[in-house]
């Protein structure tokens, strides 16, 4: 995973970490990140080797303050729409990997960055995390995805008064809305995201996949199309060898040991 200049990936036993690296702008966004997230992501994809992926930035102040306000803000409406569209397909790229993605965030997570890190999977931040939806103090909507991720994970009136008021809220308070999964302190934040990831890592890959699909299918679908998918991949899984070991594991009061077949 090589010739990417603004982001630094390393893949350790079984767990990517993807950092974003353009710490002089705070690690905006700006599209040639993008498209470099877009082709990583796709390498990711397809490594076997990697079973969990980190998203973190690079630094101490920053996860991403946004996408990068001096690229953008000469752009015709036609060239903002694409631009949103662009990473928003990226943005869903990431959400739907079949492999689970924790955002560890290490600093501002700010417009193009709060969406970024509400694509992944799961979020740890760590005590300095500060998050919010700055737009419309800009002039613009949140077009990465998060007038609409973001009702789906605080609720809708949580969501609504922070994109109205673009004010920026701690940790502590993320934490409180459910907008975070976990605070940790900075010095521990990627130990404990490895550690999560690792957790993961142990389970049945397969069952892990199926989860998470379900849950992003059913969340976009009502409950009866929802539980319909979940008795289909249920049931198909029952074909897997994890589903073999695992259940023998239980039986013969050992641990299992799945293989991801
Ligand atoms: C470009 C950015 C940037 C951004 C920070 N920088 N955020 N450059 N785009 N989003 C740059 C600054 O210009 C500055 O560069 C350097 O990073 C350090 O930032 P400072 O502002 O000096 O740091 P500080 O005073 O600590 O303030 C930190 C901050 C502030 C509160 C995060 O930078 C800030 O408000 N940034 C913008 C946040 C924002 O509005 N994000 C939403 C973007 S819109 P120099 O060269 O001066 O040192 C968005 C929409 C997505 O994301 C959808 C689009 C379709």
């Amino acid at each position: 995973m090589s010739g990417y200049e603004n982001l630094l990936s390393e893949v350790q036993e079984g767990i990517a970490v993807v950092t974003i690296n353009r710490p002089k702008a705070l690690n905006a966004l700006n599209a040639a990140t993008v498209y470099e997230l877009d082709r990583l992501f796709d390498e990711l994809a397809q490594n076997d080797a990697v079973k969990v992926v980190i998203v973190t930035g690079s630094g101490e102040k920053s996860f991403v303050a946004g996408a990068d306000i001096t690229e953008m803000r000469n752009y015709s409406a036609v060239e903002g729409r694409n631009w949103g569209k662009l990473a928003q397909a990226v943005f869903s790229k990431i959400e739907n990997l079949s492999k689970p993605v924790i955002a560890a965030v290490n600093g501002f997570a700010l417009g193009g960055g709060c969406e970024l890190a509400m694509a992944c999977d799961i979020r740890i931040a760590s005590e300095k995390a500060k998050f919010g939806q700055p737009e419309v103090s800009l002039g613009i909507p949140p077009g990465f995805g998060g007038t609409q991720r973001l009702p789906r994970l605080v609720g809708k009136g949580r969501a609504k008064e922070l994109l109205f008021t673009g004010d920026m809220i701690d940790a502590a308070e993320a934490y409180r809305i459910g907008l975070v999964n976990k605070v940790v302190a900075p010095a521990e934040l990627l130990d404990t995201t490895k550690a999560l990831a690792q957790k993961i890592m142990f389970r049945g890959q397969i069952a892990v996949q199926v989860c998470k699909a379900a849950v992003n299918e059913g969340l976009d679908v009502d409950l009866d199309s929802g539980i319909a998918y979940e008795a289909e991949v249920f049931g198909l899984c029952f074909a897997t060898s994890d589903q073999k070991e695992g259940m023998a594991a239980f039986v013969e009061k050992r641990k299992a040991n799945f293989t991801g077949k």
